[in-house]
């Protein structure tokens, strides 16, 4: 079973493939968590991409596709995994295409896209309350999901923080990116792909439901 998430930054992505994963043992597979545990461990790809993700801006196609080609190709070799669920990938229609390539070259394929869609004013609403566990990466919100003590994860205790492109300017740009270079994704797909479209202003857990139901 192998999944795509799609949906502006905010939309809930990371929220609903952290429950999915477990439920139908997927590979749960974020750039945004790769690039930003890159930068944390400040290896050289975290230091070219610094820059970029603080700004909200998208990294290079290359660098991308060249991560998850490793990541993707890797799943097949973990019996325990059912496929993957892939989240904030693809961004571009260059990235789509490159990935129709890898899966063709592993003779694979996207078995469903979700689209969570969630309108503007909500979108800003959530990434600016958002916090995430440094620790074991949990994402809260300081009044949708807060956790049981301010600051402090409920899983592990680790220190919440706010992510450095949750910034008002930077959230701005980040929905102008995805306006501009990911949604145009969707026309690319229709067609060849199963797409569900939901409506991601939903809780947290019909959402999920939502999901599960059409995945049987
Ligand atoms: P990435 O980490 O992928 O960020 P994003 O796509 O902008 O998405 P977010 O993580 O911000 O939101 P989400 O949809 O996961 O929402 P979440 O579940 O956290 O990318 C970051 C950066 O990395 C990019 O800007 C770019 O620089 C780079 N990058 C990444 N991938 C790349 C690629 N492929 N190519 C090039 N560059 C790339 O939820 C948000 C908040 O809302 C949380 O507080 C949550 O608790 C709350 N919430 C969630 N669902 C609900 C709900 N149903 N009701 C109420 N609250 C909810």
């Amino acid at each position: 079973m192998n999944l795509v998430l799609f949906g502006p930054p905010g939309s809930g992505k990371g929220t609903q493939a952290e429950r999915l994963r477990d439920r139908f043992r997927l590979r749960h597979i974020s750039t945004g968590d790769l690039l930003r545990d890159a930068v944390a461990r400040e290896t050289e790809l975290g230091k070219q991409v610094q820059s970029v993700l603080a700004a909200g801006r998208l990294v290079s196609d290359d660098i991308v596709l060249a991560l998850m080609r490793d990541a993707i190709a890797g799943v097949a070799s973990e019996p325990a995994l059912r496929g993957w669920l892939l989240d904030g990938f693809p961004r571009t229609v260059g990235q789509a295409g490159g990935l129709d390539r890898l899966l063709e070259e592993l003779h694979q394929r996207i078995d469903a896209i979700f689209v969570l869609d969630v309108g503007r004013e909500v979108l800003i609403e959530r990434l600016s309350g958002r916090r995430t566990c440094t620790q074991c990466k949990t994402v809260y919100h300081v009044t949708a999901n807060p956790p049981a003590v301010e600051g402090r994860c409920d899983k592990c205790g680790g220190t919440l923080v706010q992510r450095e492109d949750d910034r008002p300017e930077t959230i701005e740009r980040r929905l102008g990116v995805y306006a501009a270079q990911t949604q145009p994704i969707l026309a690319y797909y229709r067609g060849r792909v199963t797409i569900h479209e939901l409506d991601g202003e939903m809780p947290v857990d019909e959402v999920t439901r939502t999901i599960e139901r059409v995945l049987g």
